[in-house]
């Protein structure tokens, strides 16, 4: 018997960093996706394969001794093994269509798979427990998670979220597209929130800002219900002035916003920043020119539509 469960990768059009300290963020699930199989086994180990790496644990390691490429994997899975008594192991392959560590949210999607594929073995599909497990299992890795990436991945959709009331559905039919484009700058979400955790108790800029950031979520609300494309636009790149100011932009960034800036409503980085990708909004008056812009000076980028359906998973025999 197969647990396959599939999760979308999310953007962030609105929120990212100040989530973490209390303010409303909006998210976007898009339509990139990672599967995760998982099947019994009859050894006590738990084998974890990908395309880059495969390794078999013994399910008596402790998880905090894993590598961190494996950590929140193993952790669902000797969570889930204990929690049912089950006497074997687990085999689970991950297969990704989201380039990692660049912002759009590809540890959250294999934690909600991970979780769902996992737990969906034995018998459990709430997704309420999925997403808790994959928020717990992402925590392994990265403690400050505000935990909104993991909740688009596990909903989809357009939500809005914060910390103390989770999230709401945005009751929105999109008629924008995304533009995504890559900097081809890796970076550790980890490090980029421990560097904004240091801009905030060093200056009181942050909690002018956060108030700011909480007037312009609202006001993007109101845009997306409205379809009010070049006022959300406008507000995106005000988003990412913010952005600028916490610090987490750079020259190669900020040029590539200039670009979609001359072609797009508005664009911003997505997701901790310091490299990753940037979102730029179009409809299809723009979108090509948009593109093309980045494809001319050889950027990697691609459209991206809403994900509606969110966490999928399903048993094979
Ligand atoms: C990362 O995709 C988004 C951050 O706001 C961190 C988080 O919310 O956990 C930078």
């Amino acid at each position: 018997m197969k647990s396959i469960s599939s999760s979308p990768a999310k953007a962030i059009l609105f929120g990212e960093h100040f989530v973490v300290y209390g303010v409303k963020a909006i998210l976007a699930a898009i339509d990139k996706r990672i599967t995760v199989t998982t099947t019994k086994t009859d050894d006590d180990k738990v084998t974890i394969r990908s395309t880059i790496a495969r390794s078999s644990i013994p399910i008596s390691t402790q998880y905090e001794k894993t590598k961190e490429v494996f950590r929140p994997f193993f952790y669902i899975a000797k969570k889930t093994i204990q929690k049912h008594s089950f006497k074997g192991g687990l085999d689970i392959t991950i297969d990704s269509h989201v380039p990692s560590g660049v912002g759009l949210g590809s540890s959250s999607a294999c934690c909600v798979a991970a979780s769902s594929s996992i737990m969906g073995l034995f018998g459990n599909n709430f997704p309420d427990e999925i997403l808790k497990m994959a928020i717990d299992a992402e925590r392994t890795i990265f403690k400050e998670t505000s935990g909104a990436d993991c909740t688009v991945c596990t909903f989809g959709g357009l939500i809005e979220y914060d910390k103390k009331n989770g999230y709401k559905r945005l009751d929105v039919k999109p008629k924008f597209h995304l533009v995504i484009a890559n900097s081809k700058i890796s970076h550790s979400t980890d490090a980029v929130v421990s560097k904004v955790k240091k801009f905030k108790e060093k200056s009181d800029v942050f909690s002018n800002l956060c108030a700011q950031e909480s007037e312009l979520v609202e006001m993007a609300i109101k845009s997306l219900k409205e379809n009010e494309l070049v006022s959300l636009g406008k507000l995106m790149s005000q988003n990412q002035n913010y952005l600028e100011q916490i610090g987490v932009s750079n020259e190669k960034l900020g040029s590539m916003i200039k670009l979609a800036n001359s072609t797009s409503f508005g664009s911003k980085i997505t997701g901790a920043g310091d490299g990753g990708c940037i979102i730029a909004l179009a409809d299809e008056s723009n979108l090509n020119k948009t593109m093309d812009v980045f494809s001319n000076k050889n950027y990697e980028c691609f459209s991206v539509k809403i994900d509606t359906t969110g966490l999928q998973h399903k048993i094979e025999s």
